[in-house]
């Protein structure tokens, strides 16, 4: 079948040329485009892309990258969709990450940005994203490194998805808030509606869930080992939590026991902590 090998090559020479184009890292000198352009995490387990979610539009996203349905944990530009392929991703020399999209619709291109708090301007800037599926901003050349000290972070704006080593909960020096916000549709549109779920610091510590700005529920008080209202955040075997509570951060975390064990817990478009845990090793 002569004619069919033909066809083949072609297929494969278009998909060849159309390949993604996949990078380490983000600088200033970078534009990450809607074309394929990927930023894998250094040990594979995260991506950085432009997604299609639901029907509603692009978003930059981050993903997992091969394994557990490819599904987003993060969103960039969750309340304002890109509906081309125009987005661009780019770092200014500050620091600050920024998208931009050719519309003529909106008054401004760019569509969404980030928060630099540092004062100094960094010498370096750079973006890169770690195998905890936190995108980083680091400025390369005061010593910072990939362990700490970052100039911005995803996991400070977690959107829906509680990721294992977020610090969910406040930061007493800046007031940054730590707190996950639902999807208006899950799996279908992640603009932020209506569900809210933070740590209060003031007074006993308490989780609240919130639609719109009237509570919903309330963990009561953390006791010393759980907060009383809030079985599934007892001990058990596949997690570890803390609870860190100084006078610079009050802020709950977990982490995962077992590495072959993947996890997320989602606040869903109902209002519904939900706990998602599978063995990696079986998926493969
Ligand atoms: C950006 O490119 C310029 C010119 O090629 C180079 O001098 C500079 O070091 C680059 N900056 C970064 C952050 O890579
Ligand atoms: C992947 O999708 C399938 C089908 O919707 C679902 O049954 C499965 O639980 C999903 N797996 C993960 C890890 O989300
Ligand atoms: C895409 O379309 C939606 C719905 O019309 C609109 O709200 C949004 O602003 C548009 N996005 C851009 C980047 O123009
Ligand atoms: C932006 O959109 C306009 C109108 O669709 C088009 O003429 C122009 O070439 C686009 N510019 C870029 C940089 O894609
Ligand atoms: C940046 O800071 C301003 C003012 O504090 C705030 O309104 C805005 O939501 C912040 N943006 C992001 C992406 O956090
Ligand atoms: C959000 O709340 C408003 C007011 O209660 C309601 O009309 C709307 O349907 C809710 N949206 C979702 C996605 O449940």
């Amino acid at each position: 079948m002569e004619f069919s090998s033909i066809l083949n090559f072609t297929l494969l020479f278009l998909f060849l040329a159309s390949s993604s184009n996949a990078i380490d890292s983000i600088t200033p000198n970078t534009t990450f485009k809607d074309t394929g352009d990927t930023l894998v995490s250094f040990g594979g387990q995260f991506e950085l892309a432009f997604v299609n979610i639901g029907s509603t539009g692009r978003y930059l996203g981050i993903r997992y990258h091969n394994y557990a349905n490819n599904t987003v944990i993060w969103v960039a530009n969750r309340n304002t969709p890109l509906n081309d392929t125009s987005g661009v991703l780019s770092l200014k020399p500050d620091g600050t990450l920024y998208l931009t999209c050719n519309t003529t619709s909106l008054s401004a291109r760019e569509i969404w940005s980030t928060n630099v708090s540092s004062s100094n301007a960094p010498k370096y800037p750079i973006a890169r994203l770690l195998d905890t599926g936190n995108l980083v901003v680091v400025d390369l050349n005061s010593g910072d490194n990939f362990y700490g000290n970052y100039l911005w972070e995803s996991f400070d704006y977690p959107g829906n998805t509680f990721m294992p080593s977020i610090k969910f909960g406040r930061d007493l020096v800046t007031g940054l808030d730590i707190y996950l916000s639902s999807w208006k549709l899950d799996n279908e549109d992640p603009s932020e509606e209506n569900f809210s779920y933070n740590l209060d610091p003031f007074g006993y510590p308490q989780l609240f869930l919130w639609k719109g700005n009237q509570i919903e529920y309330r963990s009561g008080p953390w006791n010393g080992q759980t907060f009383s209202g809030m079985p599934y955040l007892q001990p058990n075997s596949i997690y570890t939590f803390e609870f860190v509570m100084d006078e610079k951060q009050i802020y709950y975390q977990y982490s995962l026991i077992d590495s072959k064990l993947v996890s997320r817990m989602t606040l869903s478009s109902k209002g519904i902590i939900i706990t998602w845990v599978w063995d990696k090793e079986q998926e493969d």
